[in-house]
């Protein structure tokens, strides 16, 4: 398959947060409804937020505090906010804003009287036409979710990660404004970081890859790996570059999603309580050390990640991490030893586990885990 095909119009640079109004009249909105998604209501006081009104737009605006969105918070969501029928959502945060935001377009015009019909609506995909289009403004240089028609929300009731995913809910634009995320504490803005690198490094090495999503993976991972040490000083010029990586890492993997290192990473997350990014990133040399053999050539990438081979990968990350002070094996982030068993069975995420490269199944993951229990730095030769 070497289709490539990604509708959002982006726009990047610092400052660009305030083109909002432009595009905007550009959607040419019947009744000018706009609901603000924020993560924080301090967001709502900058001028590109504040101006919309003035400009005439009906605005409608909602905090949504919660990592890692679940089904019963974009219930409530969708309850709160569907009476006021926006025509645009504009999403403002990081990716769990997003991925509530470009949702709720798809809940709009079908009524749900509760979770329960709207998890069966998530299973059973059938939302029609989205009913609203979204504009996603990150304030994370991370997810990418700006420049993909998918969101990750989170099911701990039923033990599952689901996707509401449509075709036909690409933003219309993605606005990635740098001085935006550039307050962030740098522990989030390393894992984030880490994430949208993991994005482009299995958008590399996925079933789906094509030549422009290898060179949008490879000009991303260029980008943020280059740029991590001033990440970790806390640059502007680094917080530039994590922007444009992350949004180079999502265009590269809307096409081609991601890989066993996502998969396996879902119940760490949502059963160890470790962060996104610094779960996916734990994997990244383990998984690379596996998919070698898939690689016709992986020196382009091992070029782009600036290491000699995936070992150095994994030590090169621990050392990331614990540079942000971010524990960097599962046992410093207080897993236990006899949850390896179960956390690689349901590492067996449907989507992601079957689009790497290399099948993989429970035995795969737990000694994948194994690797990273105790020491990330420290890789064996299993699996290899
Ligand atoms: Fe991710």
């Amino acid at each position: 398959m070497n289709r490539y095909y990604n509708p959002v119009q982006t726009v990047e640079g610092p400052g660009c947060a305030g083109e909002l109004a432009a595009l905007l009249r550009e959607m040419a909105l019947e009744e000018g409804r706009v609901l603000l998604l924020v993560w924080n209501e301090d967001v709502l006081k900058l001028p590109t937020f504040m101006e919309l009104a003035d400009a005439g737009f009906m605005v409608c605006s909602l905090v949504f505090r919660a990592s890692n969105p679940t089904v019963e918070q974009l219930f409530e969501t969708y309850q709160a906010t569907r009476d006021f029928v926006p025509e645009v959502v504009v999403a403002v945060g990081g990716g769990s804003i997003l991925d509530v935001g470009k949702s709720l377009c798809c809940l709009y015009g079908t009524d749900l009287p509760d979770a329960d019909s709207l998890r069966r609506l998530i299973e059973e995909k059938s939302y029609g036409h989205p009913a609203a289009r979204w504009i996603g403004v990150p304030t994370t240089a991370g997810t990418g979710s700006e420049v993909t028609c998918w969101a990750t929300i989170w099911d701990p009731e039923r033990d599952a990660k689901r996707s509401v995913e449509c075709r036909e809910n690409y933003a219309f634009a993605a606005l990635v404004d740098p001085e935006l995320a550039a307050g962030m504490p740098v522990t989030l803005a390393v894992s984030s970081a880490l994430d949208a690198a993991a994005h482009a490094v299995e958008s590399y090495w996925a079933k789906g890859t094509n030549a422009v999503s290898r060179g949008l993976a490879l000009e991303a991972i260029r980008t943020i790996m280059g740029h991590m040490d001033g990440l970790l000083a806390g640059t502007m010029e680094a917080h530039e570059a994590m922007a444009r990586g992350s949004m180079l890492a999502g265009l590269a993997f809307s096409n081609t999603k991601t890989t066993a290192c996502h998969s396996i990473s879902y119940p760490l997350t949502m059963h160890c309580g470790i962060p996104h990014g610094a779960a996916v990133s734990m994997l990244l040399g383990p998984v690379f050390q596996l998919n070698a053999q898939a690689l016709a050539r992986p020196e382009p990438l091992l070029d782009a990640l600036g290491v000699s081979s995936p070992k150095e990968l994994a030590e090169k990350v621990c050392g990331i991490l614990r540079r942000s002070g971010q524990p960097a094996t599962l046992k410093e982030w207080g897993t236990q030893r006899e949850e390896l068993p179960r956390l690689a069975r349901l590492g067996m995420t449907k989507g992601r586990a079957d689009n790497n490269p290399v099948p993989i199944e429970p035995a795969t993951i737990l000694s994948i885990l194994e690797q990273i229990y105790d020491s990330s730095c420290k890789l064996t030769r299993k699996g290899a």
